[in-house]
């Protein structure tokens, strides 16, 4: 499978432009062609510009794909999410899960939800597992555009890492309630997150 033609450079544009911009010039991009330190800058933020994304596909039977955008900013994940063909109007569970492998036909190879804490499945409001996500909500033409904010998983090399983890969709909604998966049915997209 080859990457998504003009997608990914589009998404890494918005995504600098919108939650993850610095707080004005941020021409230079994440990427650190800044050469001196310029300005007195305000702190943290622009001297780590750890970014990772991952390239969902269709398990099989699916037509859903999209990209999910991760960056680690003051000590939070980012998360910016562009997926389509998921059901209109629909809510869908979304979760990073453990194993970085898409490779099942049917996602089941992605494994568990990722829980690093041994904490159960919940909402963001509550104990939940490091890789429960706030749940995607699709418009009348099955699209998802959102962005949160995640404390806890980072990209920094550790056990909090979601680096080479999988993000999974599913077919349900999560109620966040049944352990452990949330009961969110079928595994429609897989994509295992690669660091930039
Ligand atoms: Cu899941
Ligand atoms: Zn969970």
């Amino acid at each position: 499978m080859t990457h998504s033609f003009t997608w990914p450079a589009l998404a890494f544009a918005a995504l600098a432009v919108a939650g993850c911009a610095a707080p004005d010039a941020g021409k230079a991009g994440p990427m650190g062609m800044m050469g001196g330190g310029m300005g007195g800058g305000m702190g943290g933020g622009m001297m780590k510009g750890r970014m990772a994304v991952a390239s969902l596909t269709p398990t099989q039977g699916n037509n859903v794909r999209g990209l999910v955008m991760f960056h680690e900013m003051d000590g939070h994940l980012m998360v910016h999410a562009r997926i389509s063909g998921l059901k209109p109007n629909g809510e869908h569970g979304f979760h990073v899960h453990e194993t970085g492998s898409c490779a099942s036909a049917d996602g089941t190879s992605a494994g568990g939800h990722f829980n690093p804490d041994g904490k159960p499945h919940g909402p963001q409001t509550a104990a939940h597992h490091a890789g429960d996500l706030p749940a995607l909500k699709a418009d009348a033409n099955g699209m998802a555009d959102q962005k949160f904010m995640l404390m806890g998983p980072t990209l920094v090399a550790g056990p909090a890492s979601v680096v080479g983890r999988a993000v999974v969709v599913h077919a349900l909604p999560d109620d966040y309630t049944t352990q452990p998966t949330g009961n969110s049915g079928a595994r429609i997209a897989c994509g295992v997150i690669a660091g930039h």
